[in-house]
């Protein structure tokens, strides 16, 4: 009984209500409309310089893609119309020296990866290439080719780089690796190149959000500005103790809360906190990955034997049923609210976009968290429909897969 009142208290806290749902759409407009006039606010509303395709765009270009484990580079072929021909790319792994440790060995790496890819590809690296360079992090952006780091988000920290234009540094870089004939002509966010992949498809697109590693999303300004929110920092939020102490520990205290309560991240981070309170007996290791979570929430199976492998896996031996199901309940809590908060800051977008939801909308979406967890993308429709009732027809949320890269190269050609 005792137990039942413990676990009832829980999910209330963790239970974002309508009205609470309600409250953060006016406090995110509010947010934003400050962001946008230079004043101070939790959402940094970042000018891109960068409009969407029109779909006609033509040629060969290279992307690069760096924002979270990895580092992609791609060539794309654009046929005008909409149509895309042929686009190899190759994965490089980012190793943990090379995302906490000094600022120059990082670009240099950079470099090589993209010699090597050309190398693969017998490019020219003397001939003109433009190209288009998805950086996910927040910086400061005075025109589309450029753009100052501001601050390090998901637990990157090499240093050096706070502070500087990332372009400059990684064109040092390619200069010393001798490849002399890639231009970057577009620095762009990961939510802008997966709104501007979308679009050259499908002009309807209007926002690209990210719900993977990080959390952000990007929209069209009325006069066609794509602007980057930067979301992952809103901060008018009811955070738990869970939340707190996920943030003391975190490399970036005092920033990034909507991020630490909805991306994958910190997803597991968050489970693990309140794991610790709910069944004391099991100890979940540090770094609980989100992709667990999925699993978990996933598991049918009879007395939860998949959650059972999985602990065991990561050393837990011995759990109790009992165990599993509580295990199961704090995973459902905490991905369920952050659902339910990534629809209303989608909701948010949608609304200063057009308040009354007149016209149809379509939503871009890639990231693990979103494309990976079994009910994440349901959850989000159905708090659509909480909020706006019937007209959330007029929401169209589509996956928009690899579109770091491919966004990309997309700019690369209007430019
Ligand atoms: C970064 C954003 C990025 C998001 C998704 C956040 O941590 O600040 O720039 O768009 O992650 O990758």
């Amino acid at each position: 009984m005792q137990n039942k009142i413990a676990l009832d208290k829980i999910k209330l806290l963790f239970y974002v209500t309508l009205p609470e749902i309600k409250k953060f759409i006016r406090d995110f407009h509010r947010e934003m409309q400050k962001g946008l006039c230079g004043k101070k606010s939790s959402l940094k509303m970042i000018h891109t310089y960068l409009r969407r395709p029109t779909g006609a765009e033509k040629g060969r270009f290279l992307a690069l893609d760096l924002g979270g484990t990895h580092f992609r580079v791609m060539l794309m072929e654009l046929k005008g119309n909409g149509k895309t021909g042929a686009c190899p790319v190759k994965t490089f792994v980012l190793k943990k020296k090379h995302t906490t440790g000094k600022g120059k060995a990082l670009f240099a790496f950079l470099a090589g990866c993209i010699g090597a890819f050309m190398k693969e590809h017998k490019l020219d690296t003397q001939a003109r290439y433009n190209v288009g360079f998805t950086f996910s992090f927040p910086v400061k952006k005075k025109d589309a080719d450029s753009g100052v780091l501001i601050r390090w988000t998901k637990d990157f920290s090499a240093s050096g780089v706070e502070g500087k234009d990332v372009v400059k540094l990684l064109n040092i870089a390619l200069k010393e690796s001798g490849i002399t004939g890639a231009k970057i002509t577009a620095l762009l966010n990961d939510t802008v190149s997966t709104l501007v992949a979308r679009s050259y498809t499908e002009p309807d697109c209007d926002v690209g959000v990210i719900l993977g590693t990080g959390t952000n999303a990007c929209y069209p300004e009325k006069n066609g500005e794509i602007i980057n929110i930067e979301w992952g920092n809103f901060n008018k939020l009811r955070r738990t103790h869970c939340d707190r102490e996920v943030d003391r520990r975190s490399g970036n205290p005092g920033e990034q809360f909507l991020e630490k309560m909805v991306s994958g991240m910190y997803l597991g981070e968050v489970i693990r906190c309140l794991a610790a309170e709910l069944l004391p007996r099991i100890e979940l290791p540090r770094g609980f990955k989100s992709e667990y979570v999925s699993v978990i929430e996933a598991d049918t199976s009879k007395g939860l034997r998949k959650t059972d492998n999985l602990l065991k896996k990561v050393g837990i031996r011995g759990s109790k049923h009992r165990d599993r199901k509580l295990l199961k309940k704090a995973c459902v809590m905490v991905s369920a609210r952050a659902a339910r908060l990534a629809s209303a800051a989608i909701a948010s977008v949608l609304t200063k976009m057009d308040p009354t939801l007149s016209r149809r909308h379509t939503v871009a979406i890639d990231g693990a968290v979103y494309e990976k967890h079994p009910c994440f993308s349901h959850r989000i429709r159905a708090t659509l429909k909480e909020i706006f009732g019937k007209d959330a027809r007029r929401i169209k949320l589509v996956l928009t897969k690899d579109a770091s890269a491919k966004g990309a190269a997309v700019i690369a050609a209007t430019r």
